[in-house]
């Protein structure tokens, strides 16, 4: 998040003049000049003849012992000819059937065979552990593609870590490389399975926090620290700090640990990780907070991602970005999980009323970086930062949210409503949002009390593993056009979220149609319980204002 006060006025590395301070690259204070900021990421030309591209990664950010197996994820698509990952002629009409698909990682003797199905753009392969030696480095994988037909033969590669467990009773978190999620180890019941995560908290102060068993009853299942920029070292009073964190070690409260103000310090970071990262409550690190806002400099995320994997392999590192398109590439580069800091509530996106600008494309500061001042921004941005992953030709990193729940300060001059805060953070779901962190604790009685019930039915085991078990399948509403839905599918199940963004209520019959016909409605998990099945779709007449539905269905078997 922002703190009007402080910020790095530097930046030779920008396009600003010296002396001219910038937010998103854009000067904003009115005794400067408009000027392109630079930076922004645009969408690679279409390929001149078809290239058919192939990735593989491993599922998993990391195994370790007692993992016995785990599996590769072998994306191929269509691609630009300036994407310089493995690309093969595209000449057999997107008919993959004769292509053989090779994988070795020779230091621990694996080879495996498989082909490319036709038309299956992601395909998962699964593959032994037995022979692999945990260790802190990483194993080199390669795939090797084979066209039988032209014998022309493309290779790729990636890393694979299986490293040896922690020693120090420290806990490990895992990223899911195909649906977005974290998986934990339940040290609270002793588990050394994996089960999937969706975090759902606040952001708050070691001073606001709250009292950790309290808190996790209440339904939220994290907590993030932001430190203290008043205290001489920027970040925590250690003494208060490794009270609450056995606290939160004890309750089973998982930590998201914030070193906004001292990421670049890497003697600082050193200091700080070596005090808490054996508390059994550290989920992941967050470094920098709105880098690409400040401008800082564009190494420095990765820097610091680079001495925290030294110092911690086994936890991720997030990085929180607030501009809508401004040096995306270098400042991800440094995460593992983007957070995005969308704040639309209550705020003037064309006139800022802290500066007394105008805001536009390369000028000015509004709370909200090319934002309409509307709920889609949030959907929009994380739809942006899903693209931008592709345009850079990443790995897909997983996106959070982090949702707007304060108010009546600088440039918002409201708080969100409680049905305005389920909107922010269903929405931001539907766009495939894998955690919620809220600006910031405490906040109003309307959005505690909102929250608390939302965070019981989002964490829920029988919710978590369909977001974060399926991948996001978006859904068309029809009768009526502001509303967003998706749908994740296990087995003959379809978890379904309906978000209505318009704000006056509707008397019209809206009918979602899911890729199958729908049997019968299992379970009623938020919202009007008004739905009804109409020759196998969803169909409902009128509704309410921002009203969120979140459903469990059953899907007809064959249809
Ligand atoms: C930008 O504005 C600052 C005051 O906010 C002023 O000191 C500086 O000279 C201006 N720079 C340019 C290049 O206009
Ligand atoms: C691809 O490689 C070429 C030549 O090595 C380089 O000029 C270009 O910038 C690279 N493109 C990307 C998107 O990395
Ligand atoms: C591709 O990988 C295979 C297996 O590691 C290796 O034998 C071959 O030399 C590689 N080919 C190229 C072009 O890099
Ligand atoms: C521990 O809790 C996890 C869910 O967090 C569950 O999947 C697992 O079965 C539990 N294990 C035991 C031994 O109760
Ligand atoms: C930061 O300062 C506080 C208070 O002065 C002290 O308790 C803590 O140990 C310091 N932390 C680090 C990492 O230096
Ligand atoms: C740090 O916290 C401890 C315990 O809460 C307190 O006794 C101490 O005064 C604090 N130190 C500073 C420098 O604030
Ligand atoms: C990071 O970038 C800065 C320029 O902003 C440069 O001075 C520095 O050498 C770079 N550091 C590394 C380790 O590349
Ligand atoms: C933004 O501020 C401008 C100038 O004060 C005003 O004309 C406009 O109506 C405001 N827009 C919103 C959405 O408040
Ligand atoms: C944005 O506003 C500034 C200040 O009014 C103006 O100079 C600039 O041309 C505008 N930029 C765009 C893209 O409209
Ligand atoms: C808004 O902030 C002002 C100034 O901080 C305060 O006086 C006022 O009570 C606040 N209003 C609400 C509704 O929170
Ligand atoms: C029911 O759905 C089928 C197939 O989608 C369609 O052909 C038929 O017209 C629908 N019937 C009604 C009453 O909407």
């Amino acid at each position: 998040m922002f703190l009007l006060l402080l910020f790095l006025g530097l930046a030779a590395a920008f396009n600003n003049p010296p002396g001219v301070d910038i937010w998103c690259g854009k000067a904003y204070h009115p005794t400067n000049q408009s000027f392109p900021p630079g930076g922004g990421l645009t969408k690679p030309p279409p390929p001149s003849k078809p290239l058919l591209t192939i990735q593989v990664r491993p599922r998993m950010s990391l195994y370790t012992p007692p993992d016995l197996s785990g599996s590769f994820i072998v994306d191929s698509y269509l691609s630009s000819p300036n994407d310089n990952n493995t690309a093969l002629d595209d000449t057999s009409d997107h008919n993959v059937d004769d292509l053989k698909l090779e994988i070795f990682v020779d230091e621990a003797s694996l080879h495996i065979q498989s082909s490319l199905g036709a038309g299956i753009t992601t395909q998962e392969v699964p593959f032994s552990l037995r022979n692999f030696v945990p260790r802190f480095r990483s194993y080199s994988v390669t795939l090797t593609v084979t066209r039988a037909n032209t014998r022309q033969v493309y290779n790729a590669t990636t890393q694979l870590f299986y490293l040896p467990g922690r020693t120090d009773g420290g806990s490990i978190t895992k990223v899911d490389s195909l649906y977005g999620g974290i998986l934990v180890q339940n040290y609270m019941n002793g588990s050394t399975g994996w089960s999937p995560l969706l975090p759902y908290s606040y952001f708050t102060t070691l001073d606001d926090a709250p009292n950790p068993q309290t808190f996790i009853a209440q339904g939220y299942n994290m907590i993030h620290l932001v430190p203290d920029a008043g205290l001489p070292n920027q970040s925590f009073n250690f003494t208060a700090l490794n009270t609450f964190l056995n606290q939160c070690d004890r309750a089973g409260l998982w930590v998201m640990y914030d070193m906004r103000w001292t990421y670049q310090n890497l003697a600082s970071v050193a200091m700080q990780v070596a005090l808490v990262r054996a508390h059994k409550s550290i989920l992941l690190w967050y470094t920098a907070d709105v880098p690409d806002g400040h401008g800082d400099p564009l190494n420095a995320t990765s820097i610091t991602y680079d001495l925290l994997k030294l110092l911690d392999p086994w936890h991720p590192v997030s990085v929180l970005l607030d501009c809508y398109n401004f040096y995306y590439g270098d400042y991800s580069d440094g995460a593992d999980i983007i957070l995005s800091d969308v704040y639309p509530i209550g705020v003037n996106t064309t006139w800022s009323v802290v500066y007394n600008t105008v805001c536009n494309k390369t000028y000015g500061r509004c709370g909200c970086d090319d934002c309409l001042g509307n709920l889609q921004d949030i959907s929009t941005r994380l739809d942006r930062y899903e693209k931008y992953q592709k345009w850079i030709g990443s790995v897909p990193k997983p996106i959070w949210g982090a949702i707007q729940a304060f108010g009546n300060e600088t440039f918002w001059n409201r708080y969100p409503t409680a049905a305005e805060e389920v909107s922010m953070t269903m929405l931001s779901i539907n766009h495939n949002a894998k955690g919620i962190v809220m600006w910031d604790w405490p906040t109003t009685q309307p959005i505690t009390l909102v929250t608390r019930r939302l965070g019981k039915v989002l964490t829920a085991v029988g919710v978590t593993e369909f977001l974060l078990g399926s991948r996001t399948i978006r859904l068309k509403a029809e009768g009526q056009t502001e509303i967003d839905a998706a749908g994740w599918k296990l087995n003959h199940q379809m978890l379904v979220s309906i978000v209505s963004l318009q704000t006056p209520s509707w008397t019209n019959t809206v009918t979602i149609k899911l890729p199958k016909a729908v049997a019968s409605i299992t379970q009623v998990l938020w919202g009007s319980g008004q739905w009804s099945i109409v020759n196998g779709t969803l169909s409902k007449v009128g509704g309410n204002g921002l009203e969120t539905d979140l459903i469990i269905v059953q899907l007809a078997p064959n249809s």
